[in-house]
């Protein structure tokens, strides 16, 4: 969805962009979900499954840009990218049409500068205005700085998955499934 661009100032005194991300940035998407995902064991993929062309990606954006119910923020310092966050709804189902979901992952070179807070209290607002009650997310066990975040935030613990994710290394990793109930703050 089109939404205004905030600007934050960041621990370092530079100056960070939440935009919403678009076409324009497929090829800068596509580079990043690659080196993303070799810079951190904890996102989904591994880099070697990343295998949208341009064409894809810039399709993918287009519809999520045109979507009034789907966010996709993009994060730029010194018009460079730092990062992406997502909300998306759980289903075009009725029943379950007032729930979404919550992605977020930066370059390692742009972690503790205070972009992911920035970017999960703008997430958490525009999720709210689209009108979800209710946000949730999964965070790999583990993952200390992902999960201190979503506390932080808000987020609460319901459960875990276990042996959700088998590294390539042979290791199994459970799941943290953490939701916040949207509406209260604003
Ligand atoms: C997770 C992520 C979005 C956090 O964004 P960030 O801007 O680096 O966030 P911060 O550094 O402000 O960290 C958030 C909090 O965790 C704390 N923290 C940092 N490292 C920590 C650690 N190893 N253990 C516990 N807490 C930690 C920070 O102190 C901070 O809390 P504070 O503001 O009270 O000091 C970012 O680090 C990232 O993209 N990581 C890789 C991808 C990823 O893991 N995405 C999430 C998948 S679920």
């Amino acid at each position: 969805m089109k939404f205004a661009t905030k600007k934050i100032t960041l621990k370092d005194g530079r100056t960070c962009c939440l935009s919403p991300n678009n076409s324009e940035y497929a090829q800068d998407m596509i580079d990043y979900l690659k080196k993303t995902s070799a810079e951190t064991p904890f996102l989904l993929r591994n880099p070697d499954e990343v295998k949208y062309t341009l064409e894809d990606e810039k399709a993918i954006l287009d519809r999520l840009y045109n979507d009034d119910h789907s966010v996709m923020m993009i994060a730029t310092v010194d018009g460079r990218v730092a990062g992406n966050g997502s909300i998306n709804g759980m289903g075009d189902k009725r029943k379950i049409s007032h729930r979404c979901s919550l992605a977020i992952a930066l370059y390692e070179e742009f972690w503790g500068l205070g972009i992911g807070p920035a970017m999960m209290d703008y997430l958490i607002f525009l999720a709210t205005t689209i009108g979800y009650k209710q946000v949730e997310l999964e965070v790999v066990g583990g993952n200390e700085r992902a999960h201190a975040l979503y506390k932080k935030c808000g987020f609460t613990e319901y459960g875990r998955r276990p042996n959700a994710l088998l590294f390539d290394d042979g290791t199994y990793h459970d799941e943290i499934l953490m939701y916040k109930e949207l509406g209260k703050e604003l």
